[in-house]
């Protein structure tokens, strides 16, 4: 795989590229371009052909208007030509991409976007997740991996992280995102491959001090809703410790009805406290 910064491979969306056509236009010879969403930037040359990267890397003209075109996909720049992230699985029979916002880039599965964009970026809304059952130290279970970054941020305090992802079609988008980096080199953080239904039945009693589920919307993942699901949370779950449990945006119609029963759900698991976290789209549970 080529490297544009020397740490992974040369990832672009319309963020990066839009500035180089613009720079073409103004008849600039160098521009400082990100190599990876935005993490770090390198100096690239402008050529009647397209740019070259420090690395050596050249991309045409074709290829960077391609991806100025596109709003919703990552590219991978591979051997001077470009692909988009996105991956159908045959696991899930869904397709799972890599999408850009001006920070850290979300993931949608089958047309659902994975994490907040709205007026909030995927890493702020990370952070809002993990604060409400600050501080995250022990042994931390995450439900459902996604890009890593609830994995990634909650590794910076606890002892373990053990987190759980269905779809394959989902990691190999994780593997390409360079936001993502931490959760395959990060030693603190275990990935299992599962349906987190099953998995969590290995798991012993009281054996987490911090639950994050950050599910995807009910219609696509509705058993990680249910009463079932939310007793094996609180019985993996240690005495005095937390879950987080994230449910989109409290004040939709739909999001409102799921989280009347979220609630009481949880309450008839066991969680005697349950108080709703509307900064983060979730509430908290207490055991
Ligand atoms: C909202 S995303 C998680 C975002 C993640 N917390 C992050 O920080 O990027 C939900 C993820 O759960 C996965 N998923 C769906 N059903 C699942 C299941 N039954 N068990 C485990 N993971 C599942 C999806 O493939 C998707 O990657």
């Amino acid at each position: 795989m080529n490297r544009g910064s020397g740490t992974g491979p040369i990832v672009l969306s319309y963020i990066q590229t839009r500035p180089i056509l613009e720079a073409k236009q103004k008849g600039l010879s160098t521009i400082e371009v990100s190599p990876d969403l935005g993490l770090t930037t390198v100096g690239v040359a402008i050529t009647p052909e397209g740019v070259i990267f420090s690395g050596g890397e050249q991309l045409g003209w074709q290829s960077i208007e391609k991806i100025s075109k596109s709003t919703v996909n990552c590219f991978l720049v591979e051997d001077g030509s470009v692909r988009p992230i996105q991956v159908f699985s045959e696991t899930t029979n869904r397709m799972c991409s890599l999408m850009p916002t001006e920070k850290a880039p979300s993931m949608l599965i089958a047309g659902f976007v994975m994490h907040r964009i709205k007026d909030i970026d995927p890493y702020a809304d990370t952070l809002r997740k993990i604060a409400t059952i600050a501080p995250v130290v022990g042994r931390v279970l995450d439900t459902a991996t996604g890009l890593g970054y609830t994995a990634i941020e909650a590794a910076r305090t606890a002892d373990e992280v053990v987190t759980i992802e269905l779809d394959p079609g989902a990691q190999e988008v994780a593997w390409l995102n360079p936001w993502s980096r931490e959760l395959f080199d990060n030693s603190k953080i275990v990935q299992v491959m599962g349906d987190a239904f099953e998995v969590v039945q290995n798991f012993d009693d009281q054996s987490f001090a911090r639950i994050i589920h950050d599910p995807p919307t009910f219609s696509l993942a509705g058993e990680l809703y249910s009463g079932e699901f939310y007793r094996q949370l609180f019985r993996m779950l240690k005495r005095g410790g937390r879950l987080f449990h994230y449910i989109g945006d409290p004040k939709s119609k739909a999001s409102g009805g799921v989280t009347r029963g979220v609630l009481r759900r949880l309450q008839e698991a066991g969680f005697a406290r349950v108080v709703r976290r509307p900064e983060a789209f979730g509430v908290v549970g207490y055991k």
